[in-house]
């Protein structure tokens, strides 16, 4: 059998973000495939997405490319400008609010409990991270939490998580939020 990679139509976000991290040593990765997020995204038919770690703006333009609208945040100003002018040439500026400042301040605040997708791209993971995430996604919604295997809290975080029906794909970890008891 012959397989093909999926083509990425972000790959200039993608290239741009890893000629701006060059630059600027801040370490913002673009997430290695952004097809698998936008799949799971239009698989669980999201119409409300939160990220945490927009960098230029990569993951955020494959949330929006299924029709969702995203939420997402990042706390380095420069990183939120330079996603703004990338989102706006795809034309899905419309479907995207940056947000700009720490993720552990800001969610609380979007007061977004009926999320169905919520993203985890931020450095270093953090229980507190992905505790503000959970807290915004509905019963039933879908966390993708990436980054898993750069340490931080990441043993802490899958033990966070165990009670939820989840899989571990190594570096990131999906798991879906548990109805209330
Ligand atoms: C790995 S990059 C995100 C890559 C992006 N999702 C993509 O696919 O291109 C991490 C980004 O998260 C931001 N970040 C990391 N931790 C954060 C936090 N606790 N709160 C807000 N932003 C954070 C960084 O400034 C950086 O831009």
């Amino acid at each position: 059998m012959t397989t093909t990679a999926t083509a990425d139509r972000f790959s200039d976000i993608k290239t741009a973000t890893l000629a701006h991290l060059e630059h600027h040593g801040c370490g913002c990765y673009p997430y290695s495939d952004g097809s698998l997020l936008a799949t799971l995204t239009a698989a669980a038919k999201a119409t409300t997405v939160v990220e945490l770690g927009t960098a230029l703006g990569y993951s955020a333009a494959w949330f929006a490319s299924t029709g969702a609208h995203v939420h997402t945040i990042d706390r380095d100003p420069t990183h939120s400008r330079r996603a703004q002018d990338h989102l706006a040439r795809h034309h899905l500026a419309d479907r995207i609010t940056l947000h700009t400042g720490e993720g552990t301040d800001i969610l609380p605040k979007l007061d977004l409990t009926g999320a169905d997708v919520a993203f985890f791209d931020g450095y270093p993971p953090t229980t507190a991270a992905i505790g503000a995430l959970a807290a915004a996604l509905r019963p039933g919604g879908l966390l993708i939490a990436g980054n898993m295997t750069l340490g931080g809290q990441a043993h802490d975080i899958r033990a966070q998580l165990a009670a939820w029906q989840h899989t571990d794909l190594g570096e990131t970890l999906l798991a879906v939020k548990p109805a209330p008891r």
